[in-house]
């Protein structure tokens, strides 16, 4: 059994790394560390996926690999501000988040394999201070839909927000913040089981969604006083 996986070096990919491997995958990673890439993948490719021909010379080089599991978990989140940002980081957010998800299948044979997005429950709602990673997210799994409705094997993951490098700076609250340990099981356990549509933990995704019925202009009220944006003030 094969599995590759995006962003193994740390988070949430490294310890979906590390469990693949304690069930006796090959395990094949790619991230920009190799040192971290080393210590949890059996192969793995050094490769800065906001650099899409870096990519499209990784996937040339998987073009005739086999895998049984493709997890593409590599992401990265706009600083979370109010600001409108610079076209150079918004593209940043698109190229790591959507686009060189792209670039990576393009010569990988993946008809046979299971693909698994990892999205975010910010898909589900465009937060005024995370305008680029809720949008490519939003993307993210209009693309997944795609793909899982041409008849590929597609499990879509919306994970809320978990302990790991990408929110030990946020100063902000976060509800129902999960621990790496736990976050990974349910992962792992939503891959197993073949669903396509993995939002967690479902009381946060409740939430969202009940927000999501109330009328805009109201919705848009509400985020006015709570969520503070400098784009209109
Ligand atoms: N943590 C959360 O609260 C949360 C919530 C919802 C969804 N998610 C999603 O879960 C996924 C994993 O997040 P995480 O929390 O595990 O983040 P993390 O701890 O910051 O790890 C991110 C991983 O992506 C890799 N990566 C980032 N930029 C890269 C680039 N330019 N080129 C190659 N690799 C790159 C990093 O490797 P290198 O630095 O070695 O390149 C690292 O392995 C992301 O898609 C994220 O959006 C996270």
């Amino acid at each position: 059994m094969r599995v590759l996986i995006t962003g193994a070096s740390r988070g949430i990919g490294k310890n979906l790394a590390k469990y693949y491997k304690t069930k006796g995958y090959e395990v094949y990673g790619i991230a920009r560390d190799a040192e971290k890439l080393k210590e949890v993948c059996d192969n793995y490719y050094v490769c800065d996926l906001s650099n899409l021909d870096e990519v499209s010379i990784v996937s040339k080089k998987l073009s005739n690999i086999k895998f049984d599991l493709i997890i593409l978990n590599a992401g990265i989140s706009s600083p979370h501000s109010r600001d409108f940002p610079p076209i150079e980081a918004f593209k940043k957010v698109f190229d790591v988040n959507l686009l060189s998800i792209h670039a990576l299948l393009e010569h990988i044979d993946f008809k046979d394999s299971k693909l698994v997005f990892i999205s975010s429950l910010a898909s589900l709602l465009g937060a005024p201070t995370s305008l680029a990673y809720s949008a490519s997210k939003r993307a993210l799994n209009s693309y997944a839909e795609s793909l899982y409705f041409a008849g590929i094997d597609v499990v879509l993951i919306l994970p809320g927000f978990i302990k790991t490098d990408m929110t030990k700076n946020h100063n902000f609250y976060m509800p129902f913040l999960m621990d790496l340990d736990e976050a990974t099981k349910r992962i792992v356990k939503m891959i197993e089981k073949d669903k396509f549509f993995n939002p967690f933990p479902l009381r946060f995704y409740y939430i969202i969604k009940l927000f999501s019925l109330l009328p805009n202009n109201l919705k848009r009220k509400i985020l006015k006083k709570y969520v503070k944006s400098d784009i209109v003030e």
